[in-house]
């Protein structure tokens, strides 16, 4: 295999411990499956805040353009929160890597594993053999619209402003993404939106149904209102397949959706740009955050980073094979009751991160 790099942007809170688990798990790969993957560490968020004043610098997104892939861990916490200008927030280091990359479609699947069925809030009926994936448009909409920020009206009243933007190419690009993916998977779409409220939902809508009256006619198209579809997760989330919504929605509903299968611990992410000259730019990241109340105490759960990087080895590097044997480990640790305390069953002793990680390597061995 060629060779590939990866940059590491572990950023704050748990992030350096779980990708750790990570580092180890491509070590493993190279003296046991013939990969030749090379990795390099950078800084982002608050930490890179600390050391460089900026939460993202250039020669950090420069680095990141020329990798292969980038996998990242979280950023932000308390250390920060309200002691930094706005635009020098950890956050901002996120947002501007997404942004500058232009990595407009983020995947999040939802997979409940079996042995992890009693560790969710619903009950094990509804979500057993739960299998979707958000796709969350995640480089326009309210996140990035203009205007946005302080104004002051004629008559000195203050006002704030965020603006909830989309241009029709901002929406084929991500649809395109979703009615891909939903052909090899079941084969059905939501799209989510507030039609009923928002000129962008409108027009969502209506851009979402050209595309796929043009292309994707044999694929399911269903359109659903965000408020709806927030509560259709809890109710009934084995009707869904593919849920196509815009940046904000898909914050909120990858959310929920991730606590249907018991914890923030095991959702992993890619977010993926698009293809240039046959390099597709890709950043992998667990979806929960940096945690800081658990941060640095070898507790956090490994899961949701090492399924991102397995992610990335099925996007990016077009590795099922790789992708699948860590999955499989990870199943295979979960039914040996070897779990970390967000997954733990009452009375059940929880592993650490660097265990959590020794169990897996172990398991990808066999
Ligand atoms: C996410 C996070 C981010 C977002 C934050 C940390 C900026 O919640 O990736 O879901 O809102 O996109
Ligand atoms: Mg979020």
């Amino acid at each position: 295999m060629t060779q590939k790099s990866i940059y590491i942007l572990a950023g704050d809170g748990l992030g350096p411990e779980v990708c750790q688990q990570v580092e180890r798990i491509i070590d493993w790969l190279n003296v046991n499956k013939g990969t030749d993957f090379s990795y390099e560490n950078g800084l982002i968020g608050g930490a890179s805040y600390d050391i460089y004043g900026d939460p993202l610098t250039k020669e950090t997104l420069d680095t990141a353009r020329n990798a292969d892939a980038i996998l990242l861990g979280a950023v932000g916490g308390p250390k920060w929160d309200g002691k930094v200008e706005r635009h020098n927030r950890p956050e901002m280091g996120l947002l501007k890597i997404r942004k500058e990359l232009d990595l407009f479609a983020n995947l999040r699947p939802a997979v409940t594993f079996d042995a992890l069925l009693d560790a969710s809030s619903l009950k094990p009926e509804v979500i057993k053999g739960l299998d979707l994936m958000i796709v969350r448009e995640l480089t326009a909409g309210v996140y990035f619209g203009m205007p946005r920020g302080d104004d002051t009206l004629p008559d000195g009243t203050k006002r704030v402003i965020d603006t909830q933007s989309y241009t029709q190419a901002e929406i084929e690009r991500v649809t395109n993404v979703a009615f891909d993916l939903a052909k090899k998977r079941g084969g059905l779409v939501h799209s989510v939106e507030k039609s009923n409220v928002m000129e962008t939902g409108v027009f969502w809508r209506n851009v979402v149904t050209k595309i796929h009256e043009e292309k994707f006619s044999d694929i399911k198209l269903e359109h659903m209102y965000a408020d709806n579809c927030s509560m259709q997760l809890v109710r009934t989330p084995k009707q869904f397949d593919v849920i196509l919504t815009d940046n904000l929605f898909g914050d909120m509903l990858s959310d929920t959706a991730a606590m249907c299968t018991g914890s923030l611990g095991m959702l992993p992410s890619a977010s993926l740009g698009s293809e240039i000259d046959g390099k597709r730019l890709a950043l992998y990241e667990p979806v929960h955050g940096s945690a800081p109340d658990i941060a640095g105490q070898n507790i956090a759960n490994p899961c949701a980073t090492i399924l991102s990087f397995a992610m990335m080895l099925k996007y990016s590097f077009e590795r099922s094979d790789l992708s699948d044997l860590i999955e499989n480990a990870i199943q295979a640790v979960l039914s040996q009751g070897i779990r970390t305390a967000d997954i733990a069953k009452e009375g059940e002793v929880a592993v650490g991160t660097s265990n959590m990680g020794d169990a897996i390597i172990e398991a990808l061995g066999v």
